[in-house]
């Protein structure tokens, strides 16, 4: 952090920087995002003119202003709108200072005050030597009561361009995290949930270039929101061809109706800027993610056991304890029990809010089980959907008045259950409560934590409770769970991808990224979400053949391969499984074990995409630049078609070998040539580890 003249700030991440400067009306200006530089050049960036072209109908600061809001001269989507109690709506910020916080040095707060009502503005940003992510948010703090129509966490301003295309991620139910790379129209594009959670229509993360960065070339700018209630993300292109991207919480308008006296801060913001393509923006937001959003960023997660797919509903303690027996004996680390284990809990039409054991399913409670995973040297995990009640249960017969509605009105049910009000406090207490006793009670070492539906009926306070106090208590509860029971690890998953988020990254440890296990299909889920995410957060588990969903009969190597390139996990029904697939589960899991710290730690490069490649391809480098694993897999190849190997040019110089067949290759070799894997069939794929050997002289 720098301030090489009065009202320009130089905030300098490892390999970017960022500069802002005072302008006219005290208005905070974005004056560069992206190369290093030195303090002359921000000062001379800091002084760059806008637009001459200009005509009477523009204002002097779109498409550079910090945090816009609504009135003055400025026509863009504001980042922060308010109404006084008065109706009034003018804001005009007067500049205090800008202070750098001593004991956090990366920490910069410009400080406002409002010119004619007792109303403060604090718009932080924080960098750090350790990551290239900029975080920005914004502190409303007033003395009068008033409604907060818009307050995002930030808007971003990447610098003049041709030709800007947005990045983004959609889906939908089972085709969760699609990646979209589109020409970004005049105008605004709008992503978002209103869904209560993040939602796995949108993710909150875009990534912008000038159209012509690559997997490994180009500037990329990109930006997510660290929040997993409904959000919003405006990117506009302004008549001049600037671009802006409002980040931020809620949806609708207001988002908060703060009384006198009260602060609102926004979530978090997280931009970064690379100049090495859309692989080097990915891997640098994975570093972030491990390093300083997760809460273990550093841990091996296990090999985990899952029995949804296996039981469904039907499961009890005999045929979890036979699933277990075959999971242990295949190597798997980690035993959960999906949905079904509670209440009446038999389908998806009773029991969820009951979360006391099944009594004909669990006679004597989960001990025994747990004591059975444990015998066999597993860990036991649980799945819960806290959130979520049916009405055919004893919670809502007791309780009717917890769930939203609106009153007077027809209430509408998704998967036969409503949505607990966790804004209530009681109901938040009570929430804490049982989850509190099950993990005290319980040798339970993993939580699934669902949520299988949005809230359709949130009655008179509509946008206030989508935006935040839902999440806000979600967030507070998972926190003191984990403080209290530090052992536990937590999955966040919503029907698959829909709760995944920088926010909940925080306080989970992974996520479930989709329900569609269907390999080929997972292929383009998962490089949507490693656009963002990494790894070490994203469970994949290897199921039956057929899929349940798609139907697909695919190699039960083929399964594995795809699933190795995340944290491993296995959902098949093993009673099933031949005594050679279980063989060839066991062989697969022990080479998992070798190459996890690879794969959960290393750095990302995308080789091919699914997207563009029949031949699709992918390598983890590990942390120590002395290991890879690169798989290649054939996704809808057709016969005598090339194949090429997978070039691999991130190798560090020296001789490189293949662990399991001891062939050495010079890294030249693997970089023009490349890695061939012998595939030439549909489905063929392979996973090789490769170490080197010796460095150059
Ligand atoms: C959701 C989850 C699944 C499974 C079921 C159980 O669909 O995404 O993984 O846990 O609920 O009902």
């Amino acid at each position: 952090m720098s301030e090489p003249v009065p009202g320009v700030w130089v905030l300098r991440t490892p390999r970017s920087a960022y500069v802002l400067s005072l302008g006219g009306e005290d208005v905070p200006l974005a004056a560069h995002w992206g190369a290093p530089v030195d303090d002359d050049a921000a000062v001379a960036l800091a002084k760059v003119p806008f637009d001459a072209a200009r005509g009477s109908w523009e204002s002097h600061v779109d498409g550079r202003e910090e945090y816009p809001s609504d009135t003055g001269m400025r026509f863009v989507e504001p980042a922060l709108a308010l109404r006084f109690r008065d109706g009034g709506r003018t804001v005009r910020w007067v500049f205090g200072a800008g202070e750098v916080d001593g004991a956090d040095p990366g920490h910069l707060r410009l400080r406002y005050t409002e010119l004619t009502r007792p109303l403060r503005l604090v718009l932080h940003y924080r960098v750090s030597a350790a990551h290239d992510v900029i975080e920005r948010w914004a502190e409303l703090q007033t003395d009068v009561p008033v409604e907060v129509l818009r307050a995002d966490s930030a808007a971003w301003c990447p610098p003049p361009r041709e030709g800007y295309r947005l990045g983004s991620l959609h889906g939908r139910w089972g085709a969760d995290s699609r990646l979209e790379r589109s020409a970004l129209p005049d105008g605004v594009v709008r992503l978002g949930s209103r869904r209560t959670t993040t939602s796995p229509m949108h993710n909150p993360w875009i990534a912008l270039d000038d159209g012509t960065a690559t997997e490994t070339t180009g500037e990329v700018w990109t930006a997510a929101l660290a929040w997993s209630g409904t959000w919003r993300i405006d990117v506009q292109r302004l008549p001049a061809g600037r671009v802006v991207a409002n980040v931020g919480a809620g949806h609708e308008e207001p988002v908060a109706s703060l009384s006198g006296g009260t602060t609102y801060a926004t979530p978090r913001s997280c931009g970064l800027w690379s100049d090495g393509g859309f692989g080097a923006a990915s891997r640098a937001w994975h570093d972030y993610v491990r390093g300083h959003v997760l809460p273990h960023g550093d841990e091996l997660r296990p090999v985990l056991y899952n029995s949804w797919e296996a039981t469904g509903f039907l499961l009890d303690e005999a045929n979890q304890m036979a699933l277990a027996e075959r999971a242990a004996a295949l190597g798997c680390e980690l035993f959960v029990m999906d949905d079904g284990w509670f209440g009446a809990r038999v389908s998806d039409n009773a029991g969820l809010g009951d979360w006391l054991p099944n009594s004909t399913r669990f006679p004597n409670g989960l001990g025994p089980l747990i004591k059975r995973v444990g015998e066999l040297g597993m860990r036991f995990g649980i799945w819960v959907e806290p959130e979520a009640v049916n009405p055919d249960s004893d919670l809502y017969r007791a309780h009717p008045d917890w769930v939203y509605a609106s009153p007077g009105y027809p209430r509408h049910e998704m998967r036969n259950q409503l949505v607990l009000d966790l804004g209530r406090p009681d109901v938040a207490a009570w929430l804490h409560g049982w989850l509190d006793t099950l993990l005290t009670d319980n040798d339970i070492a993993f939580v699934k934590w669902d949520m299988n539906r949005p809230v359709t009926d949130p009655g008179p306070q509509r946008d206030l409770l989508w935006s935040s106090r839902h999440a806000l208590n979600l967030y507070a509860i998972l926190d003191r769970l984990r403080r209290d029971h530090p052992h536990v690890r937590f999955e966040s998953c919503a029907s698959g991808g829909g709760r995944v988020d920088l926010g909940i990254l925080a306080r989970t440890d992974q996520v479930w990224p989709s329900d569609n296990t269907d390999a080929s299909d997972r292929l383009h889920i998962q490089e949507g979400f490693s656009q963002l995410y990494p790894a070490r957060a994203m469970t994949a588990w290897v199921t039956d053949a057929p899929n349940f969903l798609t139907g697909n009969r695919l190699p039960l190597r083929y399964r594995f391969h795809v699933a190795m390139a995340g944290v491993l996990g296995i959902g098949g029904d093993l009673a099933h499984w031949s005594p050679e697939e279980q063989a060839t589960a066991a062989e697969l899991i022990a080479r998992y074990k070798r190459i996890r710290p690879i794969v959960q730690h290393g750095a990302l490069h995308r080789l091919r995409s699914p997207r563009e490649s029949d031949a699709p391809a992918l390598a983890y480098l590990s942390a120590s630049g002395e290991e890879a694993a690169v798989f290649q897999l054939l996704d809808g190849h057709r016969y005598g078609e090339p194949a090429p190997p997978a070039r691999l040019p991130f190798l560090p110089p020296g001789t490189w070998q293949d662990a399991d067949t001891g062939t050495r290759y010079p890294a030249a070799f693997l970089a023009v040539h490349g890695l061939d894997a012998g595939l030439y069939r549909n489905h063929d794929s392979a996973v090789t580890h490769l170490r080197r050997v010796s460095r150059p002289a």
